[in-house]
């Protein structure tokens, strides 16, 4: 059995909006639901859960409606990130399952990442979503000098989904709620740092597949959504629209 987490706890400070940045419409739809959508119809996912900011459910409940036949429960998240994912985990029954966690701010993701996850799940307990990095990364000091400038080829950028057993996550978190300077971003950061003997395989993700984090990320998101339905219109959602027109952009680059 694979659970499927859509990640919407959060506030969406940097954008700075009067609401949640997961609530905004962007191609006619608002982003938790272009999530929700690709998420509900991968085919490698069994059951849905979506994690909504405190004092939302009610509004997310009336916004799905009953459209998403996997989608089993909303729970409101917590404080931080990895707050929404211990109140996951409290939700989620003792039986080892596979889970996986997507931000729901990553509307652009694709079928084949999903799959590819899970699929990496049958070998591995732990599996992380990356892309190459473009821009060289450097590391800075509290003075902002630089200290080093890490090799570029073996850097990458994490997206998500992140995928887990859910045992595995599980015993992560447990080993953290007795760290009293816990301090993570992500769920992959967490096993790492307790768990540090699991591996954690890296799939490969995708250049749209980003994060709408500022303002000018709405725009972005916004225009690959219409590209990509006015350019494959035989797929089945938007989101497979827009790897087949990723595909395209490279051939016609390429040639
Ligand atoms: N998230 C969550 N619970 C939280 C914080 C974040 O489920 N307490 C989710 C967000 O809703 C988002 C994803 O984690 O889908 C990635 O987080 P981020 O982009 O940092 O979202 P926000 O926390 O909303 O943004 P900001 O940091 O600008 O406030």
């Amino acid at each position: 059995r694979t659970v499927g987490v859509v990640l919407a706890g959060g506030v969406g400070a940097r954008l700075g909006l009067s609401v949640p940045k997961q609530m905004v419409k962007i191609a006619g739809k608002t982003i938790l639901e272009h999530t929700v959508a690709t998420m509900n119809d991968a085919t490698d996912i069994d059951e849905l859960i979506v994690m909504i900011t405190p004092g939302w459910s009610e509004q997310t409940a009336t916004l799905l409606g009953n459209r998403y036949d996997k989608l089993t429960r909303i729970l409101e998240g917590g404080a931080t990130r990895n707050e929404t994912t211990r109140k996951v985990l409290d939700a989620l029954g003792a039986d080892d399952c596979k889970i996986v966690l997507h931000d729901a701010v990553r509307p652009l993701v694709d079928h084949r990442i999903i799959a590819d996850c899970v699929r990496a799940l049958d070998s591995y307990g732990a599996v992380d979503v990356v892309i190459p990095s473009a821009d060289t990364i450097v590391a800075v000091g509290p003075d902002e000098i630089i200290t080093s400038i890490p090799d570029r080829s073996l850097l990458r950028r994490g997206q998500t989904p992140q995928a887990f057993r859910l045992s595995v996550l599980r015993a992560a978190y447990d080993k953290a709620l007795d760290d009293p300077y816990f301090a993570a971003t992500d769920d992959c950061g967490v096993v790492l740092k307790y768990l540090p003997e699991v591996p954690i395989k890296t799939v490969a993700g995708s250049e749209q597949n980003m994060k709408v984090t500022h303002p000018v990320d709405l725009f972005i998101a916004d225009k690959l959504f219409q590209l990509a339905s006015r350019t494959a219109p035989t797929h089945a959602n938007q989101a497979e629209r827009l790897a087949a027109l990723a595909g395209q952009t490279i051939i016609v680059l390429g040639g």
